[in-house]
């Protein structure tokens, strides 16, 4: 697929700017303290960059993997975990559980209740997007920079089939619009 079948819903500049907003919010909520950010593989993997480098704490960064979607544009509602984080990075730690895009809610609700089991000091949820109107469960976004329609949208980390995570904007296929 080329990329001139792709229409930006967020600029590479508006994404920047929010994110360095919900960075500094994030500085102020935990100044003095140390943050735990865990990144969802792979689609958080550019906001957790962005995001960590616009935090002024200190921080550690751990990675969990769970896959929802497999190679489709709906949820299958069933989470997969395909890599956890070791219970000791978490345990008594000030965590931030840092996610793509909240759906229907089914990946957020998972990670919630299985990080906590690891008992840590506090947890709260950072997301890039919220599709707002697909959402199948009560869900607390603490940190949350854009709230989009429900379309599949690709980019900043987000993929079609594995591709475009690259793109630094938010981008809709045009045949999905
Ligand atoms: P949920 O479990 O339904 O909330 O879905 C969350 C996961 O589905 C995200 O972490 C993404 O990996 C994937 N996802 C949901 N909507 C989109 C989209 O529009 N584009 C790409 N991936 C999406
Ligand atoms: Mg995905």
């Amino acid at each position: 697929m080329k990329q001139e079948n792709i229409t930006t819903l967020i600029s590479a500049e508006e994404i920047q700017k929010r994110v360095e907003e919900l960075g500094k919010k994030i500085s102020q909520d935990y100044a003095g303290k140390e943050i735990t950010l865990v990144c969802t593989l792979k689609g958080a993997f550019v906001f957790t960059a962005d995001l960590a480098r616009s935090i002024d704490c200190l921080i550690q960064c751990e990675f969990i993997r769970i896959s929802s979607y497999g190679d489709a544009t709906e949820s299958s509602g069933k989470v997969n975990l395909k890599l956890d984080v070791a219970p000791e990075t978490i345990e008594g730690k000030d965590v931030i559980i840092v996610e793509d895009i909240v759906d229907t809610g089914n990946s957020i609700k998972f990670l919630r209740e299985h990080l906590s089991r690891y008992q840590p000091a506090s947890l709260k949820v950072a997301s890039f997007l919220l599709k707002e109107e697909a959402l199948q469960h009560k869900v607390t976004v603490d940190y949350l920079a854009f709230k989009v329609d429900p379309l599949f949208v690709i980019g900043y980390g987000l993929d079609y089939q594995g591709y475009y995570r690259d793109l630094p904007y938010l981008g809709v296929m045009a045949s999905s619009e």
